[in-house]
């Protein structure tokens, strides 16, 4: 039965079943035949192939809506600046989050440009989604502490009301959104002629094949402005390259643009009055405790925390453009040199993880928790990685690990 309903399901939305598991498909059936009273799948499949609602209910029910407040900090800072410097007098500037999922992506778009400085009428935010059970979220716009994760919090305070079940959105930045239902494979129909100056399509790619992908980066590459940038997920990098991209060279920001030419966006003077704390490299420094003794001694071991600190920025430079490969070569030298940290397994497994090299970057991603157990990148993408090689147990043991040191850290 969940054979047809695989290709039924990959033919409309693209989505790749071994990437979130048959279990997930079948789960999904289950629960749909429940809700509508049918117990016999061959009823099921006359309903789901007759009914575009039923289809639509089916789709709501196996998409992954996983999506928190500034995922991949980094992204929002990029945006930001790429805005400010493509900003055409009298028109604003025109940003698409495809997916948006249940809206903190969005959101979080139009808070970092209030923050750079826009004002209302200077930006205008579209947020398309397939699954309308996420855009009914959206719309609420009220979020538990699971949207809100990692320590930077400070724009909780500032855009959020408290509300019944958590925070909700303040009206300044609502009125920025305006979401619809959409589907990446029939952009055309969903968006018309529509061009925009930057494109979120961040964690969705990954469900994908790599056919799919491909005819993915035409679709994305036919909304884009021709000075446009497109902000991808992380373990999905290596794509836009492939499609004539370029990188927008911003650490952790996952940025392309799509006319040949490097702007160099990351070297400018970041957001004005930022929220958005100094970018990566994460100082190994607080990790790595220099040891007491002579003044000559201290000044070594600052010096070569200081190359470790360089050395890692270049690799998350260096993967960030998606040139992978080189970025894992990068890496093992790096480890080869200074020896392991957490950081650098981490780095690698994400080098592996944007090639495709699965089984090698679940094994550093591993290896990173081990030397640090609560390292929350590394468990979120061994989860999905998990997720995505059928081992929901292994993945639901690391999202409640997550969780867990979310409750404790009060994030
Ligand atoms: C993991 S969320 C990513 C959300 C957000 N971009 C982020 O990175 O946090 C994936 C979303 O993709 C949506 N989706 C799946 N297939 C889609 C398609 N073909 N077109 C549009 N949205 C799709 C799902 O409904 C889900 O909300």
């Amino acid at each position: 039965m969940s054979d047809p309903v695989e290709r039924l399901l990959k033919e409309t939305i693209g989505l790749d079943t071994a990437s979130v598991g048959p279990t997930v498909v079948r789960q999904s059936v289950r629960e749909r035949m429940t809700a509508c009273g049918i117990t016999d799948p061959e009823t099921y499949w006359r309903l789901l192939t007759g009914s575009p609602q039923e289809l639509q209910e089916l789709i709501n029910a196996v998409v992954v809506p996983e999506t928190w407040f500034f995922r991949d900090r980094e992204a929002f800072t990029a945006l930001a600046q790429h805005a400010r410097m493509h900003k055409r007098a009298n028109q604003p500037i025109k940003i698409l989050s495809l997916p948006c999922s249940t809206g903190e992506e969005p959101y979080s778009v139009a808070m970092a440009m209030f923050d750079a400085g826009f004002g209302a009428q200077e930006f205008k935010i579209d947020a398309v989604d397939i699954s309308t059970r996420n855009l009914a979220i959206a719309e609420r716009a009220v979020y538990g502490r699971n949207s809100f994760r990692g320590s930077y919090l400070e724009f909780k305070d500032r855009y959020f009301e408290p509300a019944q079940g958590g925070h909700q959105v303040n009206p300044a930045v609502l009125k920025q959104v305006r979401f619809r239902a959409g589907n990446l494979f029939d952009s055309r129909t969903s968006f018309g002629a529509e061009v925009y100056d930057v494109l979120l399509c961040r964690n969705l790619l990954i469900y994908f094949d790599r056919e799919l992908q491909d005819r993915a980066l035409v679709s994305l590459k036919a909304l884009l402005a021709s000075d446009g940038l497109l902000l991808v997920g992380p373990a999905e990098s290596a794509l836009p390259r492939l499609h004539g991209f370029t990188s927008a060279e911003w650490p952790m920001a996952f940025a392309f643009l799509k006319s040949g030419t490097v702007q160099v966006v990351a070297q400018t003077v970041p957001v004005s009055n930022s929220t958005l704390p100094p970018s990566v490299p994460k100082p190994l420094k607080s990790k790595i405790v220099p040891p007491v003794g002579r003044q000559g001694h201290l000044q070594t071991t600052a010096q070569m925390l200081d190359q470790i600190t360089e050395s890692l920025a270049t690799i998350e430079r260096i993967a960030n453009a998606g040139r992978v490969k080189e970025a894992q070569e990068v890496a093992l030298s790096h480890l080869r040199q200074f020896g392991p940290s957490a950081e650098i397994f981490y780095l690698l497994g994400l080098a592996q993880d944007a090639e495709g090299a699965a089984p090698e970057a679940v094994q550093n991603y591993r290896k990173a928790l081990y030397l640090a157990p609560n390292h929350r990148e590394a468990l979120a993408h061994l989860a999905l990685l998990l997720r995505k090689q059928g081992d929901h147990h292994g993945a639901e043991a690391l999202t409640g690990r997550l969780g867990r040191i979310q409750t404790r850290s009060g994030t």
